[in-house]
């Protein structure tokens, strides 16, 4: 007998899920699924995130360094696109002049959990970007992608003072309550 192929497959990337999309002011970017290239892109986004929305979206003030570590990058970016699906929104008209690098603007991402139809999703928009519709985009999109692959349930937990997250969620038809504790706000999506 030969021997035994141990190497997973290389996923596929889903290029079905990129396309351009228009800022509220109008800035273009192009939204799509990450790539294992994004992880220099993605330590430069994290330089972006002030401490408010660093606090707002880990539940804790986590350094520059633990979230630009390559293990937990790594781990981000190179993804199977089937147990985790990453959403990057990339600047699509300005490009460093040394590095011809595009800039990331917004992350969102959903991950299944233990019960393998239902995921838990996430948003982080760039301070300087924020206001401009790209988080509620975001969602959108991942919302669609988590019906197409027949996932039953989305949730999501948030900081009870995250009052923008709370109502963006309300606005796409989550329903909010307050966890055990009241110190965070978990918000269900039924499929
Ligand atoms: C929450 C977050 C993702 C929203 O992204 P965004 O691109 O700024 O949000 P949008 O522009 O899509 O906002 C949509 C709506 O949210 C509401 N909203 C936004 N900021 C708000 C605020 N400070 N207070 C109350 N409502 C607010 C408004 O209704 C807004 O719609 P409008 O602009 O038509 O009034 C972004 O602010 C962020 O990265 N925050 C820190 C990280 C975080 O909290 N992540 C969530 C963890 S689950």
């Amino acid at each position: 007998m030969g021997p035994t192929n141990l190497n997973p497959v290389t996923p596929v990337y889903p290029s079905q899920f990129t396309s351009p999309w228009r800022m509220k002011d109008g800035t273009e970017v192009t939204i799509r699924p990450v790539r294992a290239e994004d992880e220099p892109l993605m330590v430069k986004f994290h330089e972006t995130l002030s401490d408010r929305t660093v606090y707002l979206r880990y539940f804790a003030s986590l350094s520059l360094s633990s979230r630009t570590a390559h293990e937990r990058l790594a781990r981000i970016c190179v993804s199977d696109y089937e147990h985790e699906m990453v959403l990057v929104a990339e600047y699509a008209e300005y490009r460093d002049r040394q590095t011809g690098e595009l800039h990331i603007l917004g992350v969102g991402r959903f991950s299944k959990l233990r019960a393998d139809r239902e995921a838990e999703i996430a948003v982080v928009v760039s301070d300087p970007y924020q206001h401009r519709g790209l988080g509620t985009e975001l969602l959108r999109r991942l919302i669609h992608i988590a019906r197409e692959r027949k996932l039953c349930r989305i949730v999501a937990e948030m900081l009870r003072d995250n009052l923008a997250m709370q109502v963006i969620f309300r606005n796409l038809g989550f329903r909010l309550h307050l966890s055990g504790d009241s110190a965070s706000v978990q918000a269900v999506l039924d499929l």
